[in-house]
């Protein structure tokens, strides 16, 4: 099933999403919808409150990109905790599905570990760098109602005011379905 994706301005994004007790939900399917909708979107990474959803829970699916270490890379984080984050801060251009046509620079660690469990409840405690690094701190910033946005210079933010004031008001051309407030 393919969800509308929440826009920049909805108070889900901002919120601290809640975690997921084992049993409460299907995250099976929940995991299987989000895959659909962030494919439907040509997205790379998805967090449930970008569907409407206020849980801890995101999906990564890298294998459209050419990058090595991406194409590989199709997980699902449930109730993800960041140990530690270390290494070189890089800078990198991000997006957001849910703020669409808006691109900045980021700057974030390379390295991070990471405990989560996966859709079948397994419990795992993995490192990851470089873009894998990258594209889960993105999504996990998601569930804890943070956007790639605030990392932005506060010149860049005033650039980007009129941009993001359209977007809240639901003014976005995308292909694919959005939900507006
Ligand atoms: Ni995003």
């Amino acid at each position: 099933m393919i969800y509308p994706i929440t826009l920049y301005g909805d108070s889900v994004l901002r919120a601290k999403a809640d975690e997921i007790v084992e049993g409460e939900i299907d995250v099976k399917e929940l995991a299987e919808d989000m895959f659909e909708t962030m494919h439907s979107a040509d997205g790379i990474g998805l967090a449930a409150p970008q569907i409407g959803i206020s849980k801890r829970i995101f999906v990564i699916d890298g294998s459209m990109l050419e990058d090595e270490q991406m194409k590989s890379f199709k997980q699902v984080f449930i109730n993800p905790v960041i140990e530690g984050e270390s290494g070189e801060a890089w800078d990198f251009e991000e997006g957001c599905l849910s703020i669409p046509h808006v691109r900045g620079d980021v700057s974030r660690k390379s390295v991070i570990k990471i405990t989560y469990f996966d859709e079948s409840w397994n419990k795992k405690t993995e490192e990851y760098d470089n873009m894998r690094a990258r594209v889960i701190q993105h999504e996990f910033d998601h569930i804890d109602g943070k956007l790639f946005v605030d990392y932005l210079s506060p010149l860049k933010r005033k650039l980007l005011k009129n941009k993001l004031s359209e977007i809240m008001k639901g003014k976005v051309d995308v292909a694919y379905k959005v939900k507006k407030t």
